[in-house]
This record gives C-alpha cells, structure tokens and sequence, in this order.
C-alpha cells in the first residue's frame, strides 16, 4: 500500500523536502500553504519530472487539509526564515500562529500520524505542536540534530579531506548557538577526531557547526538554508516509513532524560514506525552535562514565553 507523506509550507525546505520523498518512491505528497497557486504548481511542477526521473508517486498541492486525510507521516515547515542579523528565536510568535493552526488542522485530519517539526525556533515549535495535538511525544519529532551533526560532519570531512560518510559525530542540545557538540564521541571510521587534529583545529570547526545556519543565512540573505535541511528531514521520514530504526538526534520532549524535564531537547533516539522507539542516555562529563543544561535553559526562555502567550 502507498504511504502518505503532508508537507506544510511549499517554500524552499517544504518544497526541496516533497521533491527527495518523491524522487526516492517514499509515500504520495501533499503539499500544502496558504498561498494560492504554489502548493499546486509546484507539485505539479514536480509530478511532470516523474517520468524523466522514473518514480511512481503521486504529487498534489492543496490551501485547504482535506486532501491531507490519513496521513502517516506530516512535516511541518510553514513559517518565517530568518533574515540577516535574526537569530531563530526572532521567529517565535509568528511562527507560534502558523505553526499552531498547522497543527490543530494537520492533526483533526490525520489523527494517527507522526510529526516534523522542521519551522524554527525548533524546540519550541515543537512544544507548540505537541501540546497543540495532544499526540504522545513519541509521535511528535523535531528535525535539527540531523542537520547540525551534518554540518559537524561536513566541516570534518572537507579539513581532514576524507569521506564525508566516514564521518560520525553527535550534536546534542538545542537547535541554537548554545548546541552542543560532542566532541569526544566524534570519530571517522572509528578513528578519534582528538587523535586526528589539534584542539584549536576542533575549537573552529565546533564554532562553524554552531554558527552553520547564521553562515547561509549570510549568503543568501533573504531567506536560511533549505537542502541540508530537507535532505535531514527526508532521512528521518525515510527511517520512519521503512522502520529502518536508524539512531539519529532529533529532538524529542524529554521526561527526566539527562536530567531535562519536560522540554524538547536533541538527543540520540531510534527512529522507526512508531516514530521514537527509544531515547539513548549517553554518559555524559561534567562539562558536557552543563553545557546541555545551558542550551535545556535557552529552551525553556522560550516556552515560557510561548506558556504565557498560550493563557
Ligand atoms: N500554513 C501553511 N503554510 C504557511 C503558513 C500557514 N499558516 N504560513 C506561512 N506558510 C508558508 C509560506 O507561504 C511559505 O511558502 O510557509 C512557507 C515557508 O517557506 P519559505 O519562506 O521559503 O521558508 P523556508 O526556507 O522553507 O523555511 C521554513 O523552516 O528551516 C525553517 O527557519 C526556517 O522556520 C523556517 C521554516
């Protein structure tokens, strides 16, 4: 039987994300913004190179969330970018609206399907949807551990000039500049990172990680980046619909976990077809353990925020 993938916001994450589910066969799409004419358009758009590129899924855009009904799977990417100069908390209440009413709709349609949040700041947004669905936290995920591990991974591979793929590292924390980094847990091929560079080589590249969203945003300037994090959001919609239980941090609304209560922080978990199967509770240093409390505390100014605006 197909699967279903929603995409909210046709925009460029939205977009580039509906376009790699397709292109690897994963599920039907619906895409889905408030603008008229682009969710359409560009689905069609995409469902012309069908042929020329050989899958066999359909593609459909839509304003409204009929069309969205039964749903396994809905990613949520409505919302503002940053501009030049804004950090991701910048976007709070505005993208607060969007992302509650997405979801309030998303959910009444597809009461049994698992969530993407990918719409920044991340890990209130997902708090917003979590609390908005009512759906268990296993069914509500937040795509940045993926992507800023990614960017960790990138920077590695292009210093030492080897594989990117060779590359494994942990990114913990919020998807902010307080992320956290794992430095000792990083390694290629099994191969420390400490054994392969020296610490002000780690120092830079550590920093670049946390300031990756800011560098794109530099470049392009109207708008963040949009295929590192559709690439990201598809592996964790792929790990989801073949239960391929791949280990990925994501964010996740932890209970006690490390410590954090009640709040979406990226840590490492199973991904697979009831969404997160497991939270891995890596032993952590000391150093690391403040450093994950502090980005926890950048998270919760946050929802405060959100807590009192929701009253
Ligand atoms: N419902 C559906 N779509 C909406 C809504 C809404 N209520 N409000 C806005 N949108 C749509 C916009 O019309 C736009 O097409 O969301 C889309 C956002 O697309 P872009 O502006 O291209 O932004 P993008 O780069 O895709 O980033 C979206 O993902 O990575 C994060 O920080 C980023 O929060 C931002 C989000």
């Amino acid at each position: 039987m197909r699967r279903k993938v929603t995409v909210i916001g046709a925009g460029n994450v939205g977009a580039n994300t509906a376009q790699k589910i397709a292109a690897k066969e994963l599920a039907d799409v619906v895409l889905v913004d408030v603008v008229e004419g682009i969710p359409q358009g560009k689905s069609l758009d995409m469902l012309e190179s069908a042929p020329v590129e050989g899958y066999d899924v359909h593609l459909t855009g839509t304003n409204g969330y009929e069309e969205t009904a039964n749903s396994d799977i809905v990613v949520i990417t409505a919302g503002f970018p940053r501009k030049p100069g804004m950090s991701r908390d910048d976007l709070l209440i505005a993208n607060y609206e969007v992302v509650k009413s997405a979801t309030e709709q998303a959910a009444r349609h597809s009461p049994n399907a698992i969530l993407i949040l990918v719409t920044n700041p991340l890990d209130a947004m997902c708090w917003t949807a979590l609390t908005v669905s009512g759906f268990s936290r296993e069914r509500v995920i937040g795509m940045a551990g993926v992507l800023d591990t990614a960017r960790f991974r990138t920077f590695i591979a292009e210093e030492l000039s080897v594989s990117f793929e060779n590359v494994t590292a942990m990114v913990l924390g919020g998807h902010g500049d307080t992320m956290v980094p794992l430095v000792r847990l990083t390694n290629v091929s099994g191969i420390p990172l400490s054994e392969l560079t020296d610490q002000a080589t780690i120092d830079r590249l550590v920093q670049r990680t946390r300031d990756g969203g800011a560098e794109i945003v530099k470049y392009l300037k109207t708008g963040s980046a949009y295929y590192a994090p559709a690439a990201s959001t598809v592996e964790m919609v792929e790990s989801i619909l073949k239960d391929k239980k791949k280990v990925l941090p994501c964010a996740v609304f932890l209970r006690g976990e490390y410590g954090i209560q009640d709040l979406f922080v990226g840590v490492p978990v199973r991904l697979g077809a009831a969404g997160v199967e497991k939270i891995y509770e890596v032993k952590l240093m000391e150093d690391e353990t403040a450093a994950l409390a502090k980005s926890a505390e950048a998270v919760k100014e946050l929802v405060e925020v959100l807590k009192q605006k929701a009253k």
